[in-house]
């Protein structure tokens, strides 16, 4: 008889600067595809993108239109992006806004980064996003409810290793748990650490 083990992702995982994506975890991450904003075939892991589709619906209620610009990354795929910012921004920039290949957390599929359709046209840079506090801070108040955390918050560099973005939000696959991240001004590892 064949025995099939089912090995579940660890949905609070912590990758950032210290620590790198676990060995096994492309062997267990299930994807899926998606669209992105610019109809390009894009991968989410399973629950967090049946989550994702749950807040965009919530949103557009509101008449707040997020689009996904970058989910599951590959490491390649991390080194091409870092290039691209070097080369446009600087390493400086770099080093505050793109994690180091195999240390990115768009690795798991668990991380997506929104853009927004505003008038129906795309805002997607970040020099732009970064002008549209109203909107994120009315999606950031509903991402705790579909298991999702805001990453990145605002003066919190100095535990996660990056700059605020508003726009990069991570799964976590408990909304309990997000919501007592979220509501208390945490990060993820402000929360392992005190677990
Ligand atoms: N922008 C985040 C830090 C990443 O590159 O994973
Ligand atoms: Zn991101």
């Amino acid at each position: 008889m064949e025995v099939i083990t089912i090995v579940d992702i660890d949905y609070l995982v912590l990758v950032n600067k210290n620590n790198k994506l676990p060995d096994n975890w492309e062997d267990i991450v299930e994807l899926e595809s998606a669209k992105d904003a610019w109809k390009e075939e894009i991968k989410v892991e399973k629950e967090a993108l049946k989550k994702y589709y749950e807040l965009k619906k919530e949103l557009k209620k509101e008449d707040i239109n997020i689009e996904l610009d970058s989910a599951y990354r590959s490491v390649d795929e991390q080194k091409k992006i870092w290039k691209a910012y070097e080369e446009e921004y600087g390493i400086d920039y770099v080093k505050k806004y793109v994690a180091v290949p195999e240390y990115s957390e768009h690795h798991t599929g668990l991380a997506i980064d929104v853009c927004l359709k505003i008038d129906g046209k795309l805002v997607f840079e970040n020099y732009e996003m970064m002008n549209e506090k109203k909107i994120f801070s009315k999606i950031h108040k509903k991402l705790a409810n579909y298991g999702f955390i805001l990453r990145y918050p605002h003066n919190k560099e100095k535990i996660t290793g990056y700059g605020y973005e508003p726009w990069h939000f991570r799964y976590i696959g408990d909304s309990k748990i997000a919501h007592a991240i979220m509501d208390n001004n945490l990060t993820l590892e402000e929360y392992k650490m005190n677990k």
